[in-house]
């Protein structure tokens, strides 16, 4: 649509001409990195910031503009960027040995504060990304099962090669998934029956995340539950990034126990890695102490300086308590966003669950990823492009990710550079939704 094309046009020169350092540095690291990158989801156009500092909840870039960072690590960046804890706990297990061949008391404190935070995890093992955990998780549901196959969500994201942005994708592990639509409860129940006995698991993530931050309505997560176990599948919760909702993840709000569960972003406060755990029936099965036990290796996954900071992080910080605490301030913001759009009455929503939102153009919540409009996903780059110029880094496709180190003013801030991007761009948002 022609104007929409030239509003995005016109933010994007603003953007180069405000940000001549960073548009050199990228330029410059096509020499060595394709496209001066190694992170796909890093890149958007004409350029993505080059950053050269963080402290609590604000990131400095290239050209020296400062921002409030709701990008968040993709929610791994819960505790910020510059925590003392963590970084004392990191100098101090550095002090000790930078890559120690053998087993610490870290990574069983963390085990041990995991285990007991969330009820789907008895016993858990450690490995280096949200990917690898969820590659262990379906692997370890291939082998306890004796089956092959897998349902997973369209939309749903579980890693660079675990993607199903619309359908299939040609990059991802060759493992036999079947894709049904997340939240379509029927739909959902039929593929799982019809896989029956050759079904392995199903894997879910209990707010979608990648595919717009749509919450997962209990009675789907509910039948899902119930459906894997009459057809004797596992149900894996990938909780990499929803672990941060109140004090036990999803499983604990709604109170549904998984057989296995996928760690990984914030566990490590902030450092690389990953964890899978469930029951300690299928987690028995990696006992290196028991005959014919599963060899699962990795030579980072008890990394000292992740393990010690996700100890440090999971024990003097993210508390149960200031998780429960978390999730409300964050819910009232993201409620307050959406009866700011409300009044304003612009076409846009704030949906999502506690500290994970993503902006829909849309009046009403988005609970299907159907309901995603052509029109809400081409407004994005003007929203993203808008609220940078204004220093509110968020995701290129709509998403806030909340930190601890966030104030009120960080907040209103934010809400006030949504509220003068509604009043510049309403009429045009109502224009491109109209028009499909
Ligand atoms: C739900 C979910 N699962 C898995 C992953 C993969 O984690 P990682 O990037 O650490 O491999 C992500 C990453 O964004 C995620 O959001």
């Amino acid at each position: 649509m022609e104007s929409l094309n030239r509003a995005i046009e016109d933010a994007r020169m603003r953007y180069v001409s405000a940000n001549p350092l960073s548009m050199t540095a990228d330029k410059s690291a096509e020499r060595y990195l394709p496209g001066g990158n190694t992170r796909t989801v890093l890149h958007y156009s004409p350029f993505p910031l080059t950053m050269v500092a963080g402290e609590g909840a604000e990131l400095v870039d290239l050209d020296g503009h400062c921002y409030v960072d709701f990008v968040g690590e993709y929610s791994a960046g819960l505790f910020g960027h510059s925590d003392e804890i963590i970084k004392s706990a990191v100098h101090k297990a550095l002090d000790t040995g930078i890559a120690i061949g053998g087993p610490t008391a870290y990574e069983r404190e963390l085990a041990e504060l995991l285990c007991t935070r969330f009820p789907g995890i008895d016993q858990i093992r450690f490995c280096n990304s949200g990917t690898e955990a969820n590659i262990w998780a379906l692997t370890t549901a291939r082998l306890v099962t004796g089956r092959s196959k897998f349902v997973a969500f369209r939309g749903a994201y579980h890693g660079g090669i675990i993607k199903f942005p619309d359908g299939p994708c040609s990059l991802n592990i060759p493992f036999d998934f079947i894709l049904a639509d997340y939240n379509d409860t029927e739909g959902a129940e039929e593929v799982i029956r019809n896989a029956g006995d050759e079904l392995a698991a199903v894997i879910v993530e209990p707010i979608l995340g990648a595919g717009g931050n749509i919450p997962g309505n209990r009675k789907f997560l509910e039948m899902l539950r119930q459906v894997t176990r009459e057809v004797g599948a596992l149900l894996i919760f990938d909780e990499v990034k929803t672990a941060r909702i109140g004090p036990a993840g999803t499983q604990g709000m709604l109170g549904i126990k998984p057989e296995l569960t996928t760690l990984g972003k914030f566990i490590g406060g902030g450092l690389t890695t990953g964890a899978f755990g469930g029951s300690a029936e299928v987690m028995a099965h990696f006992n290196p102490k028991l005959e014919g036990n599963w060899n699962h290796a990795g030579t980072f996954n008890n990394n000292t300086c992740s393990m010690a900071a996700g100890c440090a992080a999971m024990s003097k910080i993210y508390t149960p308590q200031r998780a429960a605490e978390f999730f409300e301030r964050s819910e009232a913001f993201r409620i307050s966003l959406n009866e700011m759009f409300a009044a304003k009455a612009v076409p846009m929503y704030a949906n999502g669950m506690g500290s994970i939102i993503a902006i829909h153009f849309s009046r009403k919540p988005t609970k299907r990823t159907a309901d995603i409009s052509a029109g809400c996903r081409s407004l994005r780059p003007l929203l993203h492009m808008e609220l940078l110029l204004d220093g509110v880094l968020v995701c290129s496709r709509g998403d806030l990710f909340l930190s601890l180190p966030m104030t009120e003013k960080h907040l209103s801030g934010a809400k006030h550079a949504l509220e003068k991007f509604v009043d510049r761009h309403k009429p045009l948002i109502t224009e491109v939704l109209a028009a499909g």
